[in-house]
């Protein structure tokens, strides 16, 4: 399957909500979480909606494009702005999109998730030959902010890309996985905050991110060190550092904006991509591997060639 990237755009709200704020707030410090997350600070204060059509309108107009060019809008979310409709149906009105539209919910797998539909979709005869992907997540109005296991951890961001059809192989190798039977761990009813089991997320996501991210290596012919970009989901910088230890991936090639952005659900691996193509790392060829975990449990790997 093949696509390039033709343009990416971010979002983040301009709140800063940093440990010292948080530890006004509740029975925590700033050295306690970051010692324990990699978090300094995360923004809060944006609807799903405004982070998708802000980081959409920047990737459109990065690929040099007119929002009629695209051809479907796929928003990975899982906190649509309403229950009815989808918040894709916001973004597509707001950006004067003429095309297929709809939300897909992975949780915090999700961007991974919609990468890999949205290459189907590109692949298909007679489909799409430009798809808008979208990952963003407003967390901050479902967290509860007198919860020091969820309140540290949680943030509000996105990001979008312009995937365009090529004949080139370029996703080498993937792997979708879930376990529903784990889908208490971490979860938020209607009209509830979000709850999570924080030490056994940590496990459980630990063992599905390096069982997938090396199944996805093995099915593209590759191993552990043929990879040059490592875009992670930003959920805790250790679970990140023991991923790149039990898959041998060096850490150094990851690219994490945790520290300033904490977690943001669908939208951290679009940041994340965002931050290495700024520093020039997605060179044409280069190995990219996504990975991304999260409610459900849900994970997903893609192994791409840049
Ligand atoms: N500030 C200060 N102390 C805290 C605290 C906080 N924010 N949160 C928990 N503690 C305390 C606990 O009460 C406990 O104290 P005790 O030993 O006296 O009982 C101690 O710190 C250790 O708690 P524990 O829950 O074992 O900490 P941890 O090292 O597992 O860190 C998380 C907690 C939530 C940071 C960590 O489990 C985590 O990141 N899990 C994964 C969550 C995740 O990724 N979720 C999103 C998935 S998409």
């Amino acid at each position: 399957m093949g696509a390039r990237l033709a343009g990416i755009g971010t979002s983040l709200p301009e709140k800063v909500l940093t440990n010292d704020d948080l530890a006004q707030m509740m029975d925590t410090s700033d050295e306690w979480i970051r010692e324990r997350t990699g978090i300094r600070e995360r923004r809060i204060g944006l609807p799903t909606s405004s982070l998708g059509i802000e980081s959409g309108r920047a990737a459109i107009d990065m690929a040099g494009l007119d929002p009629t060019d695209i051809d479907l809008l796929i928003l990975s979310t899982t906190t649509p702005d309403q229950r009815v409709p989808g918040t894709a149906a916001v973004i597509h009105a707001e950006l004067g999109l003429d095309c297929g539209a709809f939300d897909l919910n992975a949780a915090c797998a999700g961007f991974t998730y919609g990468w890999v539909v949205a290459h189907s979709m590109l692949d298909a005869p007679g489909g799409p030959r430009r798809v808008l992907l979208v990952g963003a997540d407003a967390l901050s109005p479902i967290t509860d902010w007198e919860d020091r296991g969820t309140a540290i951890l949680f943030s509000d961001g996105g990001g979008a890309v312009v995937l365009e059809h090529t004949d080139d192989d370029t996703l080498l190798g993937w792997d979708l996985g879930a376990d529903g039977n784990h889908r208490r761990l971490l979860m938020g009813d209607h009209d509830s905050k979000i709850t999570m089991e924080g030490r056994e997320v940590f496990k459980v996501a630990v063992r599905a991110v390096t069982g997938s991210v090396l199944t996805a290596l093995d099915r593209a012919g590759m191993g552990p060190g043929d990879v040059d970009v490592l875009l992670p989901h930003q959920a805790n910088i250790r679970i990140i550092e023991a991923i790149c230890k039990r898959t041998g991936i060096p850490f150094e090639r990851s690219y994490n904006t945790i520290e300033h952005t904490g977690n943001n659900s669908s939208g951290t691996i679009p940041l994340a991509m965002a931050k290495a193509h700024a520093e020039g790392a997605l060179q044409p060829g280069a190995i990219v591997v996504m990975t991304g975990f999260g409610a459900g449990m849900s994970w997903a790997t893609t192994v791409s060639r840049w």
